[in-house]
């Protein structure tokens, strides 16, 4: 066995091998159930659980780690749900609205039986879908301006991908890739790419806070600063893009609940910039001091003369709307798709996945970490250093959520694309997987395969109980290349009789307590 210190969460776990088979994979001694998949009933009113899983939060009832909330993200849809694209490449009516309702979230309720394995209460009062008609309430700079039309409501969300927990026991999901669904289907573009809170206990809280900007978010990470304001770390997926940190203007007030939620409606954006080591203000009074001389150049990336941006940029519900452009100009250093962040719970230090970039030749990526001047999460200066990266040595490529387990191991999944899965430099790696990765300690950053995923699938939102005995996972798009029904490259999950692949959670079972 390859040990690293004994924990509670992992123990020792022999390492799997990387795979081509269309299994979910684990090492000796762990099981896993399915708790929901892909067009299941999720509640009495017969709702359907989304398509595209990704992340996943478990909220405990009744301080249970065995019964609680599960909200899962619903990111994309594919053959499965949509069936095939016509050859013009027009949707149907039919398949604009199946894309809509099958994107968003779910809540579902989930037990451990008498026999430890997990499963969906569709007698639940709280399972609900929230989708892309559900009406989201608009807060911050952006609410009420022109550039969103005015409005302080949009319809939907879509495109989520990863998210955070906030520490009032609500969920933030993030719209990523929103832009297809919403061209499609006659959307204003400028009511997603923002970050939404949802509170799984109560259906009628739904807010997109705009002070977060607009542009493809992964997730979020939340901590606090030295003097107990609010931090909120963000990725920005696209190539040569940003990463980002929210602090509110004021303090968390753990009394007052879900109130502190008002924090997220008013502070400062910030965006790094790698050659300074100094987090730079996206605001209106950045942009347009700059702006204001007479010698501006745009910095590559920024389209339109001075004049165009000065128009363009005329509030801060425009900064946080043209977000990117906005962190561009005020000095933010284009990076190599950041997804997930996480925030170190042993020493505040902040893990960034950076996939990769195919653009600059970062085929396998790497993943940061940040320090914080004087360890304070509200510092505006920081130093950085890549901690590891993807490619033969390390074991892994193109790494993106992540989760830290108490112990202090880092668990990263990867999302090489399926395009690529078993070919060239993307050969010896097979297919995504599941790796342990050691934040200090005598293995400190190796990485450990603890999973194997289906065939051209990812493996994305794991998140643990708070006993740390489960391990939630999303089986992401097994089967995406599939072009013809009849011929499914993966049938994942492999229920008996099911002729299609079906993306979902998994509960992980066997962690020993140390
Ligand atoms: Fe939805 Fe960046 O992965
Ligand atoms: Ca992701
Ligand atoms: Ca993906
Ligand atoms: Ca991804």
């Amino acid at each position: 066995l390859f040990g690293f210190e004994t924990n509670k969460v992992s123990g020792y776990f022999e390492p799997i091998e990387p795979s081509k088979e269309d299994l979910l994979l684990l090492p000796k001694g762990y099981q896993y159930d399915v708790v929901a998949a892909f067009d299941d009933v999720i509640n009495e009113a017969g709702e359907k659980f989304g398509q595209g899983s990704d992340y996943n939060a478990f909220f405990p009832i009744n301080g249970s780690n065995t019964h609680g909330l599960l909200v899962n993200n619903h990111e994309y849809t594919n053959i499965f749900s949509i069936g095939p694209i016509a050859e013009n490449g027009k949707w149907t009516q039919e398949q604009i609205q199946k894309d809509l309702y099958y994107q968003g979230m779910s809540v579902i309720e989930i037990y451990q039986d008498t026999d430890g394995v997990w499963k969906m209460d569709t007698s639940s009062k709280h399972a609900r879908r929230i989708h892309g008609s559900t009406p989201f309430e608009l807060t911050g700079p952006a609410r009420g301006s022109a550039v969103v039309g005015y409005a302080t409501q949009a319809k939907g969300t879509f495109a989520n991908c990863s998210g955070g927990v906030t520490f009032w026991k609500t969920v933030l999901s993030c719209e990523e890739n929103f832009s297809e669904t919403a061209e499609r289907a006659g959307l204003p573009l400028t009511h997603y790419g923002w970050v939404v809170e949802i509170d799984p206990f109560d259906g009628s809280y739904l807010k997109k806070h705009t002070a977060l900007g607009r542009f493809n978010h992964e997730n979020t990470a939340m901590g606090l600063t030295a003097d107990g304001r609010i931090v909120v770390y963000m990725g920005d997926d696209k190539k040569d893009a940003c990463v980002y940190k929210f602090v509110s203007a004021g303090k968390y007030e753990a009394s007052k609940g879900r109130a502190n939620s008002a924090l997220l409606e008013d502070g400062t954006l910030y965006v790094a910039n790698l050659k300074s080591g100094k987090w730079a203000p996206v605001t209106y009074e950045a942009v347009s001091k700059l702006l204001a001389k007479s010698d501006f150049k745009a910095p590559a990336g920024v389209k339109g003369t001075r004049d165009e941006l000065l128009a363009r940029f005329g509030s801060q519900g425009d900064v946080v709307t043209n977000c990117h452009e906005a962190a561009l100009i005020v000095g933010g250093t284009p990076t190599d798709r950041p997804e997930d962040i996480e925030i170190s719970p042993f020493d505040n230090t902040v893990f960034i996945s950076h996939t990769n970039n195919d653009s600059h030749g970062n085929i396998h990526g790497h993943i940061t970490r940040i320090f914080e001047k004087d360890n304070d999460l509200g510092a505006t200066e920081f130093d950085f250093e890549i901690f590891i990266a993807g490619g033969r040595q390390s074991g892994f490529s193109s790494p993106d959520n992540l989760a830290f387990d108490s112990s202090g191991n880092l668990w990263v999944v990867t999302d090489i694309s399926s395009s690529s899965h078993n070919k060239g430099v993307y050969k010896t790696f097979q297919n995504n997987g599941l790796f342990v990765v050691p934040t200090h300690g005598p293995a400190k950053a190796e990485a450990l395969q603890f999973a194997s995923a289906p065939v051209e699938s990812e493996l994305t939102g794991p998140f643990f109980t708070p006993d740390e005995n489960t391990l939630f996972l999303s089986v992401q798009h097994p089967g995406e290349m599939t072009t013809d029904l009849n011929k499914p490259t993966s049938l994942w999950p492999h229920r008996p009789g099911d002729p299609i692949a079906r993306c979902g959670v998994v509960a992980i079972r066997g962690f020993k307590l140390g």
